[in-house]
């Protein structure tokens, strides 16, 4: 990567000449942020319909994150569901998303939020049916957005009728061997077959009853006992799932989110978990014979027309084994969870902006970049903290927050991540600058990572809470009926951050990321050029894209000088004097 000079100066005439609307003065986050018709025009044609021959739409998409009980509800039960997805795809068109990607709408008992899946082929009866799948993906598309499907590959539901089978059938049958069942060991199979520690806290083995009453074997589970493993050496598990694959793209599905991809495949043999294992062998992460499976199911997309992609979900500490699913004839991106863990500094995240594109650099992958999901603290509270990494060890009720340092924060993040090369996510309720829900009673929270910690970790239901889009009271027009409660209930101080009050409000964090994305889609470096660093003070990450755009993030405490622009094209909060304020972030047009 080449690194630039470019002195700092006070702009001189930072009067914008590009996106002319976008500013009317100096930009500053309190003026109407309303594009010009000029650029109007430029975000409508790069958002019109997606076509097959549109072939690399993946490698710098923004897909946004449906986690669909949460999103909207159609149906006025309290929970979202498709029908409240396709009432709301106008939304997401405005604020310019190009994919959708959903977390799992398939039957389930919920007990692990719907990654404990007993149908594949089957919606939730609480968000709809095929049917509804069909249309929304159809109509998705009509606006110019993809869709992209959660496949839970590592386990099943224990509902599923292949594992019910296995409870049902005996010790070493052919039912049982699509999962992991095992005698026990020491005296009477007491004890479980190894210690595996579980991602999920505790213990990754449950005993079985047999018919008689007595104990039986044991079965894995990486997650909760409701989410037996499958085994993949089994040519029945393989050919499921590409035939689940083949249900979903049939049915013109653009991606497919894998999800714990790199746990699949278990050494047989049961070891324990070396100390330090070699790449490649620990016993059930990152295994190499995972990539075979990949490969075929890149083969299996590639036989459909269109891009069909394949999006892994991979927390792998090393880089290189990270990116070695990312070869071309493998999964197409996976989330970078590194850059997402960093704390608010500007070296760490250097740090990992460098490491991120040098490792996807030899595998000519895209990168991705995400500032949360489902699974993790938002990042308004998370920026908001001393400690500003993400770790799920390190999750406790009552931690320090400081709401308006991390929102200030999560502003400058969003237009820092949308400005860096690759696909962007964006998780819903991030738009909106929704913080981590931490006030929930403890009788509603619902996630299995709070259970099984013994209720130390407050688990992910703060970050899962229902979206408010209107009004000034729960539901927030997420259901239509104000008789309606929520699944899990909204803060009444939400009604500040509803998407009606936000759309009123020029300098909201919802019309920050809709002209961000609007720029991103209109401006062609933003999608192509390489990322050059400049020079800059010890805590600012400024960097140029293309001859055109620059981008300058300040984590350094102290208002700085940005460097000689032709015009601001956006900013996460006012300048002052033309400086950029600590924790902020402007892009900058260089050159007409
Ligand atoms: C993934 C999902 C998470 C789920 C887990 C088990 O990490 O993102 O929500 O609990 O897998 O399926």
């Amino acid at each position: 990567m080449a690194t630039r000079n470019a002195a700092h100066a006070i702009p001189v005439s930072p009067r914008s000449l590009y996106l002319a609307a976008v500013s009317t003065s100096d930009l500053d986050f309190n003026v109407d942020l309303t594009l010009s018709t000029e650029a109007s025009a430029m975000a409508a044609q790069a958002a019109i319909s997606p076509s097959d021959s549109d072939a690399l739409w993946w490698r710098n998409a923004v897909i946004y994150q449906v986690y669909i009980r949460s999103f909207a509800d159609g149906d006025g039960d309290g929970t979202g569901d498709l029908a409240g997805v396709r009432a709301r795809l106008p939304y997401l068109r405005e604020l310019g998303v190009d994919a959708i990607w959903f977390t799992p709408w398939y039957a389930s008992p919920l007990a692990d939020g719907g990654y404990d899946v007993s149908d594949y082929r089957q919606i939730h009866p609480a968000f709809g049916d095929l049917d509804d799948a069909e249309a929304l993906i159809t109509e998705a598309l009509a606006l110019g957005i993809r869709t992209i499907i959660d496949v839970v590959p590592n386990h099943v539901s224990s509902e599923h009728p292949w594992f019910q089978a296995a409870l049902a059938a005996a010790p070493g049958s052919p039912e049982r061997k699509r999962f992991w069942f095992h005698p026990g060991t020491g005296p009477g199979g007491d004890e479980m077959p190894n210690h595996w520690i579980s991602n999920f806290q505790g213990d990754t083995w449950t005993r079985t009853t047999q018919p008689d009453g007595t104990p039986g074997e044991w079965y894995l589970h990486l997650f909760t006992p409701e989410q037996p493993d499958l085994n993949w050496e089994h040519p029945d598990v393989r050919r499921e799932h590409e035939d689940i694959l083949r249900f979903w793209f049939d049915r013109g599905v653009a991606g497919i989110r894998i999800d714990s991809a790199a746990l699949l495949v278990k050494d047989s043999a049961l070891p324990e978990v070396p100390e330090n294992p070699r790449p490649g062998e620990h016993p059930n992460t990152d295994r190499n014979e995972l990539h075979d499976i990949y490969r075929s199911w890149r083969r299996l997309a590639d036989s459909y027309p269109g891009s069909r992609v394949l999006v892994g979900e991979i927390w792998l500490p090393d880089t290189q084994r990270f990116a070695m699913y990312l070869r071309q004839n493998e999964l197409h991106t996976a989330f970078n969870f590194d850059f997402m863990a960093r704390r608010w500094d500007a070296g760490a995240l250097r740090e990992s902006i460098d490491a991120t594109l040098a490792a996807h650099a030899p595998v000519h992958a895209p990168a991705t970049w995400v500032l949360s999901n489902h699974d993790v603290t938002r990042p308004v509270t998370r920026y908001g903290r001393e400690d500003s990494s993400f770790a799920f060890a390190t999750k406790r009720f009552g931690t320090p927050t400081d709401l308006a340092l991390g929102t200030r924060r999560a502003r400058a993040a969003a237009l820092l991540t949308a400005a860096l090369p690759g696909t962007l996510y964006i998780y819903q309720g991030d738009e909106l600058g929704l913080p981590e829900v931490e006030t929930l009673p403890r009788e509603v929270l619902q996630d299995p990572m709070y259970f099984r910690s013994n209720g130390v970790d407050p688990g992910r239901d703060g970050c899962r809470v229902p979206l408010p889009w209107s009004g000034s009271a729960s539901p927030f027009g997420f259901s239509e009926s104000s008789a309606v409660a929520p699944w899990l209930p909204q803060p009444a101080s939400w009604a500040a951050l509803t998407v009606e009050a936000q759309e009123r409000d020029p300098s909201s964090m919802l019309w920050l990321y809709r002209n961000a994305l609007r720029i991103r889609a209109a401006l062609p470096d933003i999608a192509d050029s390489e990322l050059a660093w400049l020079e800059s003070r010890s805590g600012v990450l400024a960097f140029s894209r293309g001859d055109e755009f620059v981008n300058v993030t300040n984590l350094s405490g102290e208002h700085v000088p940005l460097p000689p622009h032709a015009a601001i094209l956006l900013s996460s909060s006012p300048l002052e004097d033309g400086w950029l304020p600590p924790d902020s972030t402007a892009w900058l047009r260089t050159q007409r």
